[in-house]
């Protein structure tokens, strides 16, 4: 049995277009989605863009435009860069979305029936960036939020409340005895800390200081707050319904991984599963939180100039496709930590591995098996599953899989890398040109085979980073491009014909320096 595999993604606000950030966590879900999908037919991707809340309300105003205006462009924004970027979720969910408005209305009134929703008025700090209350422990020295660097307003309202301190226990318990729920397990003391401090949560906001939101039931003076409405996106998208749960939503929940960033980890961890346990739903099987990433070193912001968007890379470098940019930013950090993307990083990086470890191998290998036998594998190169090159290839497949499931994208990378490194090293040292003009074919050959065979290997393992140009290396193999692990064993590569010299084309081209400018900074 195939088991299903659901992933979910933050959803990005969209008060603003798309920038690298963004593009980074989306990236990262997709080489994961991918690679599930060689693994089962059952991997199901959801992303989305979460639409309401005071900030969209501000940033609509001032341009002059209703909200729902400002979401529509934006949302075509967020959808465009990921269509660029080749990001194959299977759905995008808006919370604007009719079914989705409708679904969090009946999750609120079923948390409130649960008992686990009371009414009591509060006075607060609260941060609109934020689009929460802060504690007054957690301000930086000068009383502002330590994220916005904007001093949170003094408010009181009467709001509806969420009994969060009822679930601490349980939810305390849930993490310490399900190791693999919080990945990296780095965070899960940090977690368990703030839980330590807990409050009940106020999950409304009245209309007149947020009017852009979805109603609370029965209460047309409340709107229901940002994150409830956001993190039920999860289960709306899929067909969640309190009376009858859709096919879909019984076949893909839970999640077996929501990918967020390491800022909204809390959100995740502790207010989604309270919501999950009042509502008598399975939890998520696991939360990857992964890191931050930087511009030159330093935090993207607006004030700063220094906002990059994924299209603007492409453009700078003149790059028809994405993988480099996807294969650069999914590796771009090790699992959970933060990285960091600057024009010349990318071009190093990029064509130390794609251009000179795995393109120019295929390539040369290619030539050499031009030159040397017009072009065809012939049966008797074959080599046995106990060749070295076999037996790396086995190990890299199962270390790759290994990594995978902990999440470390960037890690499974290094490692096709390094064994295209290892197989570069093994034709160094076999000098098949030597055994040629030695007369050795049948040796020569053999280790074509092994190199070529190993470049098949590459090919399915790069393609949830790389797609295109995995396609390419698979068609020059005369291969046809079926990317499922299933075809990851020794000795799949057909013998017989399999190029001619004006076939070979290199699968990808050195990033010449002259095309960065600094025309994407913007
Ligand atoms: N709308 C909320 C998420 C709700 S999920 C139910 C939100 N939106 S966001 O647009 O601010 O961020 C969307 C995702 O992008 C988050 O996971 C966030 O961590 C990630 N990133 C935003 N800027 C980032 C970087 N500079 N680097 C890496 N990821 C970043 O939070």
């Amino acid at each position: 049995m195939q088991e299903k595999f659901y992933l979910t993604t933050a959803i990005d606000y969209v008060n603003g277009k798309p920038h690298i950030g963004h593009a980074y966590e989306k990236i990262l879900s997709d080489v994961i989605i991918r690679h599930k999908r060689q693994l089962t037919d059952k991997a199901y991707m959801l992303t989305g863009t979460d639409e309401h809340g005071v900030k969209i309300q501000k940033t609509a105003a001032a341009k002059g435009i209703s909200p729902i205006e400002l979401c529509d462009e934006n949302f075509s924004g967020f959808e465009k860069a990921w269509k660029e970027l080749e990001i194959s979720y299977d759905q995008i969910i808006r919370t604007t979305d009719e079914k989705h408005k409708k679904t969090v209305k009946k999750i609120f009134k079923k948390l409130l029936e649960n008992g686990d929703i009371y009414k009591h008025s509060y006075t607060g700090l609260y941060c609109a960036g934020c689009e929460s209350f802060l504690n007054a422990k957690d301000l930086t020295q000068d009383g502002l939020c330590p994220d916005h660097l904007k001093k949170p307003e003094e408010i009181t309202e009467e709001n509806y409340f969420f009994k969060l301190t009822k679930y601490k226990d349980k939810i305390a318990e849930y993490i310490k005895s399900h190791p693999d729920f919080i990945k990296p397990s780095i965070r899960v003391n940090e977690i368990l800390n703030q839980l330590e401090n807990i409050e009940d949560i106020s999950v409304s906001r009245t209309k007149s200081s947020v009017q852009w939101g979805i109603e609370v039931p029965n209460d047309d003076t409340q709107t229901i707050y940002v994150w409830i409405d956001a993190l039920s996106n999860y289960i709306t998208a899929i067909g969640y319904d309190s009376e009858e749960p859709s096919e879909q939503f019984k076949e893909l929940w839970p999640a077996d991984v929501h990918v967020i960033g390491k800022d909204i980890i809390k959100f995740h961890s502790i207010y989604w599963i309270a919501i999950l346990m009042s509502l008598g739903l399975p939890l998520p099987k696991s939360i990857f939180a992964h890191g931050w990433i930087t511009i030159d070193q330093s935090k993207m912001s607006k004030s700063l100039g220094n906002v990059i968007a994924p299209h603007d890379v492409l453009t700078a470098f003149n790059l028809e496709k994405p993988d480099a940019f996807r294969y650069y930013m999914a590796s771009a950090a090790l699992s959970g930590k933060d990285g960091n993307y600057s024009d010349e990083d990318f071009k190093e990086k990029v064509n130390a591995d794609l251009a000179n470890n795995i393109g120019n191998l295929l390539n040369r290998t290619l030539n050499m098996l031009v030159k040397y036998f017009d072009g065809e594998l012939k049966s008797d190169f074959i080599s046995d599953e106990n060749s070295k090159a076999a037996i790396l290839a086995s190990n890299t497949k199962t270390q790759v899989i290994e990594c995978f499931n902990r999440f470390e994208v960037a890690e499974a990378a290094n490692l096709i890398v390094s064994f295209a490194d290892n197989i570069n090293k093994y034709v160094t040292d076999s000098a098949p040109w030597t055994l040629a003009k030695e007369g050795k074919m049948l040796e020569c050959g053999r280790v074509l085979y092994n190199v070529l065979e190993a470049m098949r290997h590459i090919a399915i393992m790069i393609y949830p980073y790389c797609p295109n140009i995995a396609e390419n290396i698979l068609t020059q193999l005369n291969e046809k491009a079926d990317f499922k692990y299933t075809n990851l064993y020794w000795g799949g590569l057909k013998n017989g014909k399999i190029t001619e010299k004006d076939k070979i084309k290199p699968v990808f081209l050195r990033l010449d320096s002259e095309f960065a400018t600094d025309k994407k900074k913007g």
